[in-house]
């Protein structure tokens, strides 16, 4: 496996790969990776010749007060991560490499990318948008590959390769768990042992929700009126958002119908923790 921080390496290798009429994966990660990034490495090692990890912390996705100084690095460990499950090349730019002095070409989205964490992150799915697209024409991957954990992210990178017509294959993979429900998340780390205990409502909110479709209920406010009394009931946690969308579109729903999204964001402490379920109703 190698590692490199330089775009033309990696065009360089791709075309080599290329050229034999090798496929190639593409897992973007902003490192520290865990166990749901170990899942997206396996699934691409599994479905392409060639996987390329890119390990970047995009700095045009953070906020001015969110955490892109304090957002936790350890590049070692990722290597090791990466040799296990079967990645080739690490991609792993220094923000200048990608982000030149004078930079100014965003890709920028309506409607998917404002609702839910759109709303209290305005500037968030532009930035990943942009980054995502730039990766896209680094590595010129056939498939690449996103956690379902980002559901809103996963949408809005179909949506932009959809509309874009760029020549890649999305794939979305399951959320991973901890043992006792806890999303898997690099951001879990600033969780204190109080905050860890406290975090496990979100699971605990989502898993409820679930339940309540799976015995019938449609209704998003009697969901989400659930889910948000069990949020309510731990004193860490302050809800951001929890709500019924259409899995594709993010645009609200009333009554489950179609493929539908239920998404919460809850700040735990200070730090913000994401979860969902998809279900489907047809
Ligand atoms: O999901 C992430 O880690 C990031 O948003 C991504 C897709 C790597 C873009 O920086």
């Amino acid at each position: 496996m190698n590692i490199t921080g330089v775009i033309e390496e990696v065009r360089a290798q791709v075309k080599e790969w290329k050229r034999r009429g090798l496929s190639v994966g593409l897992v973007p990660t902003m490192g520290y990776l865990h166990e749901g990034h170990k899942s997206l490495i396996d699934r691409a090692a599994a479905e392409n010749d060639r996987v390329v990890v890119s390990d970047f912390v995009n700095p045009i996705q953070f906020g001015v007060n969110e955490d892109l100084s304090t957002y936790p690095r350890d590049i070692e460990a990722d290597k090791k991560l990466c040799q296990a499950a079967g990645a080739d090349l690490i991609f792993h730019p220094k923000p200048e490499e990608m982000y030149a002095a004078d930079f100014s070409t965003y890709v920028e989205m309506q409607k998917v990318s404002e609702g839910l964490c759109g709303k209290s992150r305005p500037t968030h799915f532009r930035g990943v948008c942009t980054v995502v697209c730039k990766l896209f024409h680094i590595v010129t991957p056939d498939r690449a590959y996103f956690g379902q954990k980002d559901a809103q992210q996963l949408a809005v990178i179909r949506r932009m390769v959809r509309d874009l017509d760029m020549d890649i294959q999305i794939v979305g993979c399951p959320i991973i768990r901890e043992e006792d429900g806890l999303a898997k998340s690099s951001r879990n780390t600033y969780l204190s042992v109080e905050e860890r205990k406290a975090a496990l409502v979100l699971s605990q909110a989502v898993f409820h929700g679930e339940a309540l479709m799976k015995q019938g209920e449609r209704r998003a406010d009697i969901i989400l009126g659930e889910m948000r009394e069990i949020l309510a009931a731990e004193p860490l946690a302050r809800t951001d958002y929890a709500e019924m969308v259409d899995a594709d579109s993010i645009q609200p729903l009333d009554v489950a119908e179609g493929r539908v999204l239920v998404a919460i964001a809850v700040f735990i402490g200070t730090t913000r923790l994401i979860d969902n379920f998809i279900f489907e109703v047809f």
